[in-house]
């Protein structure tokens, strides 16, 4: 499976910015996506602009209710979302745990997409406390037991799964690239103990997340079982994101 960049534009951007963001990922990235995928993921209101300039590029949204719609005051629900052509969608992220999304919520979005043939970007990582008590694997194990536990994938459904220690995250403190390829290859011990092995080899990627950027992009993408990256700061400027993108297609 070719690796994945995604960028989550987090709430950095108006309508606007997205559309001028989108164009000039799209003019750059011809070379690149030939060899990566590459997807973004910018705010619900500016899906249905960026959507229009994007080309080579897929597109991401960075959360959904989990219902395809319904009486859910100020929710965004997965119909409107496949209207819109949204191919990934961002569950569980951490700043959206912080502000209260449990296990379960991310259970239920990750069940719901999958169920709809949506492409989940499933975000696990352990804090900076659990990280010093050397809790690391057992925070990621914990979070993808309970995100995917009962999921049943179809034979072609692809998941993607990014291992983002919250430390790292907007933090310009990346993780050390041996780390994050143990959090990975455990993350995908799990991930493949719960969702088949036959399955994973086709369809699961797992990523790396956090504070990703040209200086140390190489760095992930020399390890084979890094699947690609998740990047935030580092996707607001085109220019950087595109240079992300070539040290992952290199490898
Ligand atoms: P960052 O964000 O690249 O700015 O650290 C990553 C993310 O939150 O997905």
């Amino acid at each position: 499976m070719k690796k994945i960049l995604i960028g989550n534009w987090k709430m950095q951007l108006t309508p606007r910015e997205g559309v001028r963001l989108a164009e000039a990922v799209s003019k750059g990235a011809a070379r690149a996506a030939a060899k990566i995928e590459i997807a973004v993921c910018p705010s619900h209101t500016a899906l249905a602009l960026v959507r229009t300039k994007l080309k080579r590029v897929g597109l991401g949204a960075q959360d959904a209710f989990w219902a395809e719609r319904g009486a859910f005051t100020g929710e965004v629900g997965l119909a409107e979302l496949k209207e819109l052509s949204v191919e990934h969608v961002i569950v569980g992220h951490s700043e959206r745990r912080a502000l209260g999304e449990s296990n379960e919520v991310a259970h239920a979005t990750l069940h719901a997409l999958v169920v709809q043939g949506f492409t989940p970007v499933l975000c696990v990582g352990e804090s900076d406390a659990d990280c010093k008590a050397g809790r690391c694997h057992a925070v990621v194990e914990r979070e993808l037991r309970a995100a995917l536990r009962g999921v049943k994938p179809k034979p072609n459904q692809k998941i993607v799964i990014a291992y983002e220690p919250l430390w790292a995250i907007g933090t310009g403190r990346a993780c050390d690239p041996v780390a994050a390829k143990k959090a990975i290859d455990h993350a995908r011990r799990i991930a493949v103990e719960i969702l088949g092995a036959a399955w994973a080899k086709k369809n699961l990627r797992v990523v790396y997340g956090g504070s990703v950027s040209v200086k140390n992009a190489a760095g992930y993408a020399a390890f084979a079982s890094i699947d690609g990256a998740l990047v935030g700061g580092g996707s607001l400027k085109a220019a950087e994101f595109l240079k992300i993108a070539a040290v992952l297609a290199k490898r």
